[in-house]
């Protein structure tokens, strides 16, 4: 059978095409690492955070020389912490975020960063990020629909320089159901 030129060419293209898209789809689930829901940190009762060893007094804790654990939950329409108090961590620093949700999914984005997650309830979404040692102001926001004030759902974190920084003064948020939308999302520079 004769075959035009023409068609072997396309045929060929839409072969091409189509082990281009399978192996765009393997690169994402297996080189880029590139996982739907994080869930390494564990499951967890989204009703008792508040009995909850960690969750119940959210913050950042120091949990090595230069590594550091941020337990946050996230609620319709806040961070805590995060909204209202930013978070505070020494730049230059390993930070393990632990993020749960207290009522429906929400997202957790550290803006400029791969610190990137879904949070569920029900689960903790656990991301570990290297600060770069210049001192910076970060946004956070979520990026799932959660609601009507999903739109505010917004907070700060900042990198102080490590002689500047103190356990104390980026405990638990005080929260107050404040909604403190002033992120600054480009962060000028990046
Ligand atoms: Cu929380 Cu959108």
């Amino acid at each position: 059978m004769e075959i035009h030129r023409f068609e072997k060419v396309w045929v060929g293209a839409s072969i091409l095409l189509i082990v281009g898209f399978i192996a765009t789809i393997t690169y994402g689930a297996v080189g880029a690492g590139v996982t739907m829901v994080n869930d390494s940190g564990g499951t967890i009762d989204p009703a008792a955070l508040n009995q909850h060893e960690e969750f119940s007094d959210p913050g950042v804790r120091q949990v090595g020389e230069n590594h550091y654990a941020v337990y946050i939950v996230a609620q319709q329409f806040i961070f805590n912490p995060g909204t209202g108090t930013p978070i505070e961590l020494p730049a230059g620093s390993t930070v393990t975020f632990y993020v749960t949700s207290a009522d429906v999914v929400h997202g957790f984005n550290v803006v400029g960063t791969n610190v990137n997650t879904m949070v569920i309830p029900g689960q903790v979404a656990k991301v570990t990020a290297e600060f770069p040692a210049e001192p910076k102001n970060y946004g956070i926001v979520c990026h799932e629909y959660c609601g009507s004030g999903h739109h505010e759902m917004a907070g700060n974190l900042r990198t102080v320089p490590p002689s500047e920084f103190s356990l104390d003064g980026s405990g638990s948020a005080d929260v107050d159901g404040e909604t403190d939308a002033s992120v600054d999302i480009d962060g000028g520079e990046h």
